[in-house]
């Protein structure tokens, strides 16, 4: 059964560790992350963005197919299904379809609409026992053709932000979606801690976990971030392998590719990829 991801950050921060944020665009990315999860009895979540919900026919679809695998997998593990950077529209149609997470992406607009438009949601997810991410300080990179500047929060905002009563907050600490820059300055830990100064126990969560060395991501754990999301890292495992398997030439015998063997090796990616995250972030053995 999907659950709400409350109790396993609140466990996190406790911990000291933090719970992985993957992406998921398929089936097989899905079934990959499930379970590496499992293996390792990890907590995890299943990140979903608009384009991807979009992807797979709808957040029914996504809904069915999670519910379906937990079963048949047999997942004992803690997951949780979460809706990435998602609009007003977007996330009152995943509490519709069954998310048992959201993430409402207002930092696009002025504080005052951004805490008006949380508040909604945080009250009806108050109400069914749903999580819900709140952003202050867009991301850098760009995601789903929305381009962030990565900014760095206003810890004052977050404050504002964090009383409505959200699970956990996403603030802009310089952090950027997809490959870092060779000229980027690194994570502003001086605004990471004025934005746990403000929130105090509220569990923080970093964005653009591809490509952060891992020192910066112990340093940003052990001062309060919580969720760690990685999208970008799978998607680069996941095409090489694939490319690889394709110039290999293998199993064209006069019929193309037997797709699911055409994809297993880029499964097998993304579970490599999901096993080095999870043990980096420490949560190997935390559910
Ligand atoms: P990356 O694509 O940089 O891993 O970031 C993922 C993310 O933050 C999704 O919200």
């Amino acid at each position: 059964m999907l659950v709400s991801a409350k109790e396993m950050l609140n466990k996190a921060r406790d911990g000291k560790y933090a719970v992985g944020q993957f992406n998921i665009n398929n089936l097989e990315w899905t079934k990959s992350i499930l379970a590496v999860a499992e293996e390792l009895r990890s907590p995890v979540i299943l990140g979903v963005s608009e384009g991807a919900g979009k992807y797979m026919t709808g957040f029914k679809t996504v809904v069915g197919m999670v519910n379906g695998m937990l079963e048949e997998m047999k997942i004992t593990v803690p997951v949780a299904l979460h809706l990435d950077h998602g609009t007003f529209e977007g996330a009152q149609k995943c509490i519709r379809a069954g998310f048992s997470s959201i993430m409402f992406d207002g930092s696009h607009y002025p504080i005052a609409e951004n805490i008006e438009k949380t508040k909604i949601l945080v009250n009806t997810c108050d109400v069914l026992g749903i999580s819900i991410e709140a952003e202050v300080g867009s991301i850098g990179g760009e995601e789903d053709g929305v381009v962030g500047m990565g900014e760095c929060a206003d810890p004052k905002e977050c404050k504002a932000i964090a009383d409505l009563g959200v699970t956990m907050l996403a603030a802009g600490i310089g952090n950027i979606h997809g490959k870092y820059p060779a000229n980027w300055p690194g994570l502003s830990f001086e605004t990471l801690e004025a934005v746990k100064k403000e929130v105090g126990d509220m569990p923080l969560v970093l964005h653009g976990g591809t490509g952060i060395p891992a020192d910066m991501i112990k340093k940003a754990i052990s001062l309060g971030v919580a969720k760690i999301n990685v999208n970008t890292e799978c998607q680069l495992s996941f095409a090489e392998a694939t490319r690889k398997y394709i110039e290999e030439g293998k199993d064209q015998q006069g019929k193309g590719f037997d797709p699911r063997k055409l994809l297993a090796p880029g499964a097998e990616a993304i579970k490599a990829t999901v096993r080095e995250k999870m043990e980096l972030f420490g949560s190997v053995g935390k559910a």
